[in-house]
């Protein structure tokens, strides 16, 4: 039974001067209002934005002095004609704000307590409150905004596949562990006691059975969850654009993803040009220290280990003895410009990233350095120069490690660059592809070869003689899609021959039935007439964050957890009944018998 006597037939936001001299009612919320010596001004909130009502104790009392009562938050619907504002009292930044509302009813449809924060000053309020009262938060435009938006993009993304022939199916959540690294969130079974369900950290394993059923394309808007470490751009729980494909290869699969991407950037009003530049993992690695290089911006790596091979200078000869490399960035005219301060900042972030330390070397009037140029030869002096492209003016920052100390350091110290040297232009939008990674690598804590991806993904054509002789250079037909340095997606093309499976398995030490234990159906299935077959999965909400101009993925999730893996609306995890326990066959051991302390919102 509806309270209300008053029907809404007009959004606040949707009120304009083609509306004066017509009574409309609108209801929603009372974001501010005001008493001016007698008129009350009210702005009034819902979906679309918000539209000014104003109640003269002259024309109608009665009104006047239930707008008196109202408090911020206050639920209301009111009713009466559109008026042109007065000249000069127009609002020029409000779309409504040519007109206002003389109502001749209000209704109060709801009170609101005193609030922990105004909705309007909300954007300064921490975080931990705006998300303890996320409802509140959400009633926030911007939030509110980044919902419609992450909605707009899901549909575009829905109705290409569609068009595509894609069908969207479902895979289950309550499910076994799946192979994407990192650790399973466990749900205990209260039917079969001792036993766990593992949520899914992605439908991988599903979405290749169904290739296997014949499901020709298939995708799904798929919720994943993972227990790991989360940052800016990780939560717990998110959503994939979850796609695989039979019949396939990297091209369809890139054509289909650049189609996909193409419509939802253009729901932001972003254009894209097909096709995205490539890039292999060697060339990201070598160039930008990065598998997820940030191409808005030049100042690429320098290999300058010819000099250090060569070279009487311990530290650099040390390095390229020993198999690793000495490499540079360029700041271009930072010779004169960057200061002392500013250099040992750099040599202290180089060291926390796991470098012994940053040399430079400054082609100013005089040449200066970290103390090495005593140690070089100029010849030597002038091959650095050489080597690395540089100009008379500039300063060369230098790591002389092993080739992966090297490239993660240089790739970092080249983002911190460019965040503080305002390098990055914020209007670009660069997409990219890196491909051809690495099938394998060596895990330090298991001693032996790993997947990269997951045992699943196909060896390069070109690499599959490698399996047996040196598995650690095989390449996989594996692929990253990159927006500006933000990895938003990837995928492989899958294994579907047994003897390559095999193989495979070889390579990383598997035995057939510990693998048969691992992935059990799969490989079953896999062995039961699968098509060739490969897909992707896009993480939905980075790009929804990127398109946003967000800087974390928190605010395009409408309820999302803190970094501790808490939600501080519900305050979730918390300590089960011990009846509930009971039931499902759990036993909490004493130290973990204290509440966890969602605190921390974010590292970023
Ligand atoms: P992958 O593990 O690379 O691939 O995940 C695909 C994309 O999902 C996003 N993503 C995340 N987003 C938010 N929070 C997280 N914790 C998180 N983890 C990943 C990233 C990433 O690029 N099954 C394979 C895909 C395939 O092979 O088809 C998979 O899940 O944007």
């Amino acid at each position: 039974m509806s309270t209300s006597r008053l029907k809404r037939n007009h959004h606040c936001g949707t009120i304009s001067l083609e509306d004066a001299g017509q009574e409309v009612c609108v209801a929603g919320w009372v974001h501010v209002n005001r008493d001016l010596g007698g008129l009350i001004f009210v702005e009034l909130r819902d979906s679309t934005g918000r539209v000014q009502i104003v109640a003269d104790p002259n024309r109608n009392k009665e009104v006047h002095d239930k707008l008196c009562t109202l408090k911020s938050e206050f639920v209301i619907a009111a009713k009466g004609k559109v008026t042109k504002r007065p000249e000069g009292s127009e609002n020029k930044e409000s779309p409504t704000g040519e007109v206002e509302i003389y109502p001749d009813q209000v209704e109060i449809l709801n009170t609101c307590r005193p609030l922990p924060f105004q909705i309007d000053q909300a954007s300064g309020v921490n975080e931990e409150l705006r998300l303890k009262y996320r409802y509140l938060d959400l009633r926030r435009p911007e939030m509110s905004s980044n919902l419609v938006t992450r909605h707009r993009i899901t549909q575009a993304i829905r109705q290409y596949l569609d068009a595509q022939s894609f069908i969207e199916v479902e895979t289950p959540i309550l499910t076994k562990a799946t192979p994407e690294g990192a650790r399973d969130f466990l749900v205990p079974s209260r039917l079969n006691p001792g036993s766990w369900y593992a949520l899914p950290q992605s439908p991988q394993l599903f979405k290749q059975t169904l290739m296997i059923s014949g499901v020709d394309r298939y995708y799904q808007i798929a919720r994943c969850f993972r227990d790991e470490d989360l940052r800016a751009d990780r939560q717990p729980e998110f959503t994939q654009v979850d796609m695989e494909l039979s019949f396939t290869d990297e091209e369809e699969i890139i054509a289909v993803t650049e189609g996909l991407l193409i419509k939802a950037f253009a729901c932001t009003g972003i254009e894209l040009k097909p096709p995205f530049q490539r890039l292999t993992y060697t060339e990201a690695i070598n160039r930008y220290g990065s598998d997820k290089p940030d191409t808005r911006f030049g100042v690429e790596i320098r290999d300058l280990t010819e000099v250090a091979a060569t070279s009487n200078f311990k530290m650099f000869r040390g390095a390229a003895d020993s198999g690793g490399k000495l490499k540079a960035l360029v700041v271009q005219g930072g010779a004169e410009t960057v200061s002392r301060k500013q250099l040992d900042l750099w040599q202290e972030y180089a060291k926390s990233t796991g470098a012994k330390g940053l040399a430079w070397l400054a082609f100013g009037q005089t040449i200066r350095s970290s103390g090495i140029d005593k140690h070089l030869t100029p010849e030597e002096l002038e091959k650095m120069k050489t080597l690395a492209s540089a100009q008379q003016g500039d300063l060369l920052l230098l790591v002389a490690d092993s080739d992966k100390v090297v490239a993660n350091t240089l790739g970092r110290l080249r983002l911190k660059l460019a965040e503080e040297l305002k390098l990055i232009d914020e209007n670009k939008h660069e997409l990219l592809w890196v491909v051809d990674f690495p099938l394998f690598e060596f895990d330090e804590q298991e001693g032996r070869l790993m997947a990269v991806h997951h045992p699943f993904t196909s060896p390069h054509l070109d690499d599959l003689d490698m399996l047996e002789t040196t598995p650690e250079k095989a390449r996989a037909r594996a692929y990253d899609i990159v927006y500006n340095g933000v990895e938003i997606g990837g995928g492989s093309i899958r294994i579907h021959s047994q003897e390559v499976q095999s193989r495979a398995f070889t390579a990383i030490g598997l035995d057939r039935d510990v693998a048969r234990e691992k992935f059990g159906f799969l490989l079953e299935a896999l062995e039961s007439g699968a098509p060739p077959h490969g897909g992707i999965a896009l993480g939905l909400d980075r790009i929804v964050m990127l398109l946003t101009g967000g800087k974390s993925i928190r605010d395009v999730i409408a309820f999302p957890k803190t970094q501790s893996g808490g939600c501080l609306m519900t305050s979730a995890p918390s300590v089960a009944p011990q009846e509930q326990l009971t039931e499902l066959h759990v036993k909490v051991v004493e130290e973990a018998k204290k509440q966890p302390q969602p605190a921390q919102v974010g590292a970023e």
